[in-house]
């Protein structure tokens, strides 16, 4: 039987972007439901923003806008964000909608019924100019342990101490700078504390699903017992305590049904948020049955499945409050919580002044392919919740040796024979060869680390597979084959079998690498890849398209210059910037030179330009040039035809300390196809492809033009 699955990734704040922090969780999420959509099950995956809160309602009063136009603007930020990067939720949802309301009224409601809600009056600070409770946050003052100046009201980030606000010296509202004073007001509390509710979270934290898998990871239950205490010891030792569950007006949130003035504090509508994103996509879609998924009686006979992805940050929220509230307000509860550690960079934590607090945002716009770091974050993913370095040498390594070298690989260097000698069709397949293939791994194990989110695992596995595949190219070497006399029909079986290795490991990757895998199946001409059932090889005679380009190399300056780009976003204002720091005035200095370069040619007419035959190219061939250190060879497909037949031009490039031949074959690129040919050492160049470099060719690297998706080979660029 399929499973039914709700899976959902924490909602974040509406009042900050998504970085790469962030993505860890949610990539880790979407390679999960994307696995069990390839295993045939049905899975919902619903995330909204987070908008509620002090920081959403005073940020939007500094910008002049209305909270309501702040949360819109960055509900199409994060969803442009998590698109971007292959994060395909069913729903990205609001906290602020209609259907978080009615939920968390109800749920509200369901708890005061079960006399879990109680009132008692506190005492708070006050910003007497502002009219406004103030949030630890929004409460600075001295250490009241090490007397560092300008600390915030929760803790020192100095010495580290914890203390309440009401400790710190010489307090001062850090929204308005009056001194705050300490006030009295009613505030609603869910009873935590309440003997039902220890007993409940003492068994669900320990506990198993249905399935019979734990519901927190170890470490995650083994936290919630330090909380919980146990109740075999004296009083238990629950050190739980009742949780404060309202904020008083003015707050940007929904007021609590029956208390004026009163609002939900946003972590109680937050996680609610997983439900009503959910319930508005069952909405929309007409074919849903809520219930099956929400209702604790319903979910128990339909045996479905909720899943939450979270960071370490928020396990106290979802281990303990969230449980108890769907518990005691008759909800289903949560399955299972996968939760993950922090993020690292190059092993510290990630740092705006060296530019390591990197935006996703950036990451896009600076060109890098969000797929080399869903395969990186896969390869350091291991189902448990210890942090996650992404050193990024290893990560230019990893990618380039993995996808670039051995999985992409594969694919260039057989595809082309297929075009070229057999039409475009495949031939019969090496039943050896693929038979050692598959049996080279333990049927399942992919499988198994997948579902277990040990992607780190899945991943190592399936690289080795990938080294078999090459190893059989290397062995049977279709270039020689090629060659040879009457070697055509090994040659046809040598390519299908790579082929068909390589169709086998585009599945095993395409919970991670959803867009490659999408290339891929336009390339071999197949139906979306889903897990098998049974192993078929690609049919015989099955035509294919050409082969397109599918991943480039990444290189460390591409990596440098995002970083450069977001320690850029904090640079200082003008007179600071005279102490900026040595990466600024490289970046300064190549900033400044990018511009005299284009004011150094003279003014040419339409004219002049149009004289440039520029063409869009197919790259068809690309090898070194013995003897010649910086030149490739470039065999070129430009449209042209002679006597029915493809011409192809020969172009030697000086992009050999950029490019691994092997990686251009199949792309596209632009030409000047009119440029006199040249006669050289080794052949004669028929023109010459168009590629960036700084003034001297050095130290910035070499980067040949690619037209977007959609140009042909023979088109003229204008
Ligand atoms: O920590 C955060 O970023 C919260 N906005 C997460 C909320 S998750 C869920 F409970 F809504
Ligand atoms: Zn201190």
């Amino acid at each position: 039987m399929p499973r039914k699955i709700l899976v959902t990734n924490a909602l974040p704040y509406a009042n900050g972007d998504i970085h790469l922090g962030h993505l860890v969780g949610y990539i880790q999420g979407d390679i999960w439901v994307r696995y069990q959509r390839m295993r045939g099950n049905t899975v919902h995956y619903v995330c909204a923003d987070d908008t509620h809160g002090t920081p959403v309602m005073l940020r939007a009063e500094k910008e002049g806008i209305t909270p309501e136009a702040l949360i819109g603007r960055v509900h199409g930020e994060h969803l442009r964000d998590f698109t971007d990067f292959g994060v395909a939720f069913d729903n990205y949802h609001s906290t602020h909608s209609a259907e978080n309301r009615a939920y968390a009224e109800d749920v509200y409601t369901k708890l005061q019924a079960a006399e879990l809600i109680d009132t008692r009056a506190i005492e708070q600070f006050y910003d007497p100019v502002k009219e406004m409770f103030l949030p630890d946050r929004f409460i600075k003052g001295e250490c009241p342990k090490c007397g560092a100046a300008d600390q915030y009201g929760d803790n020192c980030e100095v010495c580290g101490a914890a203390y309440a606000p009401t400790e710190l010296k010489n307090p001062h509202s850090a929204v308005s700078g009056a001194k705050p004073v300490l006030k009295t007001s009613e505030h609603y509390f869910f009873r935590l504390s309440d003997p039902r509710a220890v007993a409940f979270l003492r068994e669900w934290t320990r506990g198993t699903n249905a399935a019979g898998t734990r519901r927190l990871q170890a470490e995650a239950a083994n936290k919630m017992k330090e909380w919980l205490g146990d109740e075999s010891v004296g009083d238990g030792g629950n050190t739980l305590s009742d949780w404060d569950i309202s904020r008083d007006a003015p707050y940007f949130g929904f007021e609590i049904p029956g208390a004026p003035g009163k609002y939900f504090y946003v972590w109680l509508d937050a996680p609610i948020g997983y439900l009503a994103s959910f319930r508005n996509l069952a909405e929309r879609r007409g074919d849903i049955a809520v219930d099956e998924f929400t209702d604790a009686v319903r979910a128990e006979t339909a045996g479905t499945e909720m899943v939450h992805f979270i960071g370490k940050d928020i396990l106290y929220f979802h281990a303990l409050f969230w449980p108890a509230m769907l518990r005691f307000a008759g909800y289903r509860t949560p399955t299972q919580l996968c939760v993950n550690g922090f993020l690292t960079v190059d092993g510290a934590k990630m740092s705006k002044s060296r530019g390591t607090f990197i935006t996703a945002r950036s990451y896009v716009s600076q060109g890098l392919n969000p797929e080399w770091l869903r395969y990186y974050f896969a390869t350091k993913s291991n189902g448990t919740m210890e942090d996650v370095d992404l050193s990024l040498d290893d990560m230019v390594a990893k990618v380039n040796s993995d996808l670039v070298g051995k999985y992409v690989n594969i694919a260039s260097r057989c595809a082309g024979f297929i075009a070229k000698r057999f039409d475009g069709r495949l031939g019969a397949h090496d039943p050896q060869a693929t038979a050692d293939f598959e049996a080279a791994f333990a049927a399942g194990t992919i499988a198994h680390a997948y579902e277990e989110r040990d992607y780190g695992r899945a991943l190592r596995e399936i690289m080795r597979l990938a080294d078999l595949a090459n190893q059989y190219v290397n062995d049977h070497k279709p270039w020689e084959l090629a060659k040879q006399e009457g070697q055509e029909a090994r040659l046809h079986v040598v390519c299908s079998t790579a082929l068909t290795h390589f169709r086998d490991l585009t599945l095993y990757l395409k919970p991670v690498l959803p867009a490659l895998a999408e290339k891929v199946e336009a390339f071999l001409a197949i139906d979306p890849l889903v897990w098998p059932q049974t192993w078929q090889p690609l049919p015989t005679a099955h035509a294919i398209n050409p082969y397109a380009h599918l991943m480039t190399r990444v290189e460390r300056k591409q990596i440098d210059a995002l970083l450069d780009a977001n320690r850029e976003s904090l640079a200082p204002a003008a007179p600071a910037a005279k102490v900026a720091s040595s990466q600024q005035r490289h970046a300064e200095k190549q900033q400044h030179e990018a511009q005299s370069a284009e004011t150094a040619m003279p003014h040419i007419s339409i004219d002049d330009f149009t004289k440039v035959d520029l063409r869009i190219a197919r790259i068809v061939g690309a090898e070194h040039v013995e003897g010649a250190d910086k030149l490739i060879r470039l065999q070129l497909d430009i449209g042209e035809t002679e006597n029915g037949q493809t011409k192809l031009r020969q172009v030697f490039a000086g992009i050999k300390s950029a490019y691994d031949p092997a990686t251009l074959v199949g792309r596209l690129t632009v030409m000047v196809v009119n440029l006199a040919p040249r006669k050289m050492k080794f052949g004669v160049s028929e023109g010459m492809v168009l590629a960036a470099s700084d003034a001297d060719d050095k130290g910035a690297g070499i980067y040949i033009l690619t037209p977007d998706s959609g140009a042909a080979s023979g088109m003229r660029v204008k």
